[in-house]
């Protein structure tokens, strides 16, 4: 009988641990996008320790990755967030109305992941270059950028990007999880 309460407070345990693992209670639209983002966040962390170096790099990996995170990208992630009034009783969400407000930047921001994790998937086999980054094509971009006036975000074509060195590539995919955290989402 004792094991039995045991075994039933364990399960009750594991349950109460799985919701607020869950998100805190999201249910919906909301718990989508955050169980998607938190699969992103999930294969962006694989990949730092070998964009860095500190583990073995592996073209494969690297490829299953950036098309696991192009595959909730572009219109698949805006689609995830719909309207600002269905977010807004929940209170869970840290999605900024700024996101409804700048539709047009915010869903640049999602084709953008989409560009460079498509790119990325191109530019796994070239490996590294983590020693060597006056050869990289981030430097010609910036001398290009430069001389079209200080330009900052002039975005490569898919054909740049295929003949970047993989971390370079891996920047502008984190780059573009960040600056749209910056922007539209609170903390
Ligand atoms: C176009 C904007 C945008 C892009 C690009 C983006 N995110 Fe997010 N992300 C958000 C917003 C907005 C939220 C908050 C969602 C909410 O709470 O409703 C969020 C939330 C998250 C969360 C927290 C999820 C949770 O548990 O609540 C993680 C982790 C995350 N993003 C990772 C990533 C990673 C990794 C990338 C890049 C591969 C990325 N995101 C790209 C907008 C974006």
């Amino acid at each position: 009988m004792n094991i039995k309460t045991i075994t039933i407070g364990a399960i009750i345990a594991a349950t109460l641990s799985s919701v607020a693992f869950t998100h805190e209670g999201a249910t919906g639209i909301v718990k989508e996008r955050m169980d998607t983002m938190s699969i992103m966040g999930k294969n962006i962390k694989l990949l730092v320790p070998m964009m860095q170096g500190k583990s073995t790099y592996d073209a494969e990996v690297v490829k299953a990755a950036a098309l696991e995170i192009k595959s909730h990208s572009g219109e698949t992630m805006t689609k995830l967030f719909p309207k600002m009034e269905m977010d807004m009783p929940t209170n869970i969400s840290k999605a900024k109305p700024a996101i409804w407000q700048e539709w047009e930047k915010f869903s640049a921001l999602s084709d953008q992941l989409y560009l460079y994790t498509d790119g990325l998937v191109l530019a796994a086999e070239n490996g590294l270059n983590n020693n060597a980054p006056a050869q990289d094509n981030t430097s010609m971009m910036g001398s290009s950028s430069a001389l079209m006036g200080g330009t900052i975000n002039a975005i490569p074509t898919l054909d740049e990007l295929s003949a970047m060195s993989a971390d370079s590539v891996f920047k502008l995919v984190s780059n573009a999880c960040s600056s749209c955290h910056t922007q539209f989402r609170t903390d």
